[in-house]
């Protein structure tokens, strides 16, 4: 038998413990051995779940759970750097293996936990951290060990996912769309974490960590949210054939790197751009595997219970078997790679412009573009109202982020533009 401790009894919380206990005769059927739940330590013993636990379990005192010699595992379901960190690093040095949810924590301070975890001879199971049901940490750890990743692309937050889907198809504004995904309980207790992009890139952080032997590069990632994306920015992507996405994209070439978050628009016809609602999913191209995609619940109690219990299991069967450590955390050399500066990075882009409706003005705005050597591949106006601002929306070829800036910047200036240009990045192909 193998005893674990819960640490925070909330949303992840009541889910693990509801599997641990509903799918207690499967998993001992499969593990040959029984989890039991030692204690739970939670600020609010007399809250009601929805779940029995058996008396005497739930406890305010983590210290109790953290330094109970008879716990093999510490599973720290709080979230938030502190007093995660320290309940984490206190388990670690007591000689235990832990179990986390904890993306924020280990996008910004995994480094120092791995490496005491690593020294200290335990293992840190962390499956919930991204993409809840979908266990995208055991495919790159594991799955997909025999492969170079060349790129890697994220739907990885919820909650973003779901406020465009929303807007796609309903046109409802950005924050009517944002209400509601907080009424469905995605969101992160402060939702700019999901809707200004850091929630995907602490997610990236730690699958960048995992496919490329890095250590965690969670401050190296660029980050653009969604709250600048308008309905008619939508609207415009659909009539060019294109969906609206928060992206985490990792890419690798010539031993450089691009890590990025910012929305994106995809083609309609990529499987990943048919991701709706708060579902996740992540594209991972590996030089032997070629592609692959990965879809599922990115969170809610039960899907990332389900990671939170495949951890403990993969735990448990190491202790079982005498072998903790199997898979180490830590690749046995680190790789020398670079980081793409954004500057640096090539895309193809959307920009619309608040344009007056006047003849000429195309051309100014052409002009600029082409000295920052920015191809136009295609362009729309809609409407006619002369001496008035119109939308004037222009899809790129393939351009550099730092004439891209420089250029818009330029753009901006001009009498004729009335209104700060928005400018998405765009993948896929350039034939669409
Ligand atoms: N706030 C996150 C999301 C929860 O919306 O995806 C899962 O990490």
């Amino acid at each position: 038998m193998i005893n674990i401790g819960i640490i925070g009894f909330g949303t992840v919380g009541t889910g693990t413990v509801r599997i641990l206990y509903e799918n207690r005769d499967v998993l001992r059927e499969r593990l040959g051995f029984d989890i039991n739940i030692k204690k739970i330590a939670t600020r609010d013993v007399n809250k009601e779940r929805g779940i029995t636990v058996p008396e005497g379990l739930i406890t305010a005192d983590v210290n109790a759970l953290v330094n109970d010699p008879d716990i093999h595992i510490v599973v720290e379901l709080i979230g938030g750097i502190h007093p995660a960190k320290d309940f984490i690093l206190s388990a670690i040095s007591n000689g235990k293996h832990v179990v986390t949810a904890n993306k924020a924590l280990l996008a910004t301070e995994g480094n120092e936990i791995f490496e005491a975890a690593y020294k200290a001879g335990v293992e840190v199971g962390f499956e919930a951290s991204v993409a809840g049901g979908i266990p995208i940490i055991k495919i790159i750890r594991e799955g997909l060990i025999a492969n170079r990743i060349h790129a890697l692309y994220g739907i990885i937050n919820g909650t973003s996912n779901y406020i465009l889907t929303k807007m796609t198809e309903e046109h409802v504004e950005f924050s009517d769309a944002l209400k509601e995904a907080q009424q469905m309980g995605y969101a992160e207790a402060d939702p700019g974490l999901d809707i200004e992009g850091i929630d995907s890139a602490h997610k990236l952080a730690i699958l960048a960590f995992l496919s490329y032997g890095m250590p965690i590069p969670y401050k190296d990632i660029y980050v653009e949210g969604i709250s600048g994306i308008a309905t008619q920015d939508i609207e415009f992507a659909s009539e060019l054939g294109y969906k609206v996405k928060l992206l985490a994209i990792a890419k690798e070439s010539n031993n450089e790197i691009e890590l990025r978050v910012h929305p994106t628009m995809l083609p309609n016809d990529y499987l990943i751009a048919k991701v709706e609602g708060a579902f996740n999913a992540i594209y991972v191209e590996g030089d032997a595997t070629g592609s692959t995609l990965y879809y599922g619940r990115g969170a809610g109690d039960m899907p990332t219970g389900s990671a939170v219990v495949s951890d403990i299991v993969s735990i448990a069967r190491d202790i079982a078997k005498n072998a903790t450590g199997r898979v180490p955390l830590l690749p046995m050399t680190e790789r020398d790679i670079k980081i793409k500066k954004m500057d640096d990075v090539l895309s193809r882009y959307y920009f619309r412009f608040s344009a007056l409706d006047r003849p000429g003005v195309l051309s100014k705005i052409s002009g600029i573009l082409g000295n920052y050597n920015i191809s136009i591949a295609s362009v729309i106006q809609k409407g006619r109202r002369i001496g008035e601002a119109v939308p004037l929306v222009v899809l790129t070829h393939q351009a550099k982020e730092r004439d891209v800036r420089h250029a818009i910047k330029e753009i901006d200036l001009l009498q004729v533009v009335m209104d700060k240009t928005v400018f998405i990045h765009v993948e896929g192909r350039e034939d669409v």
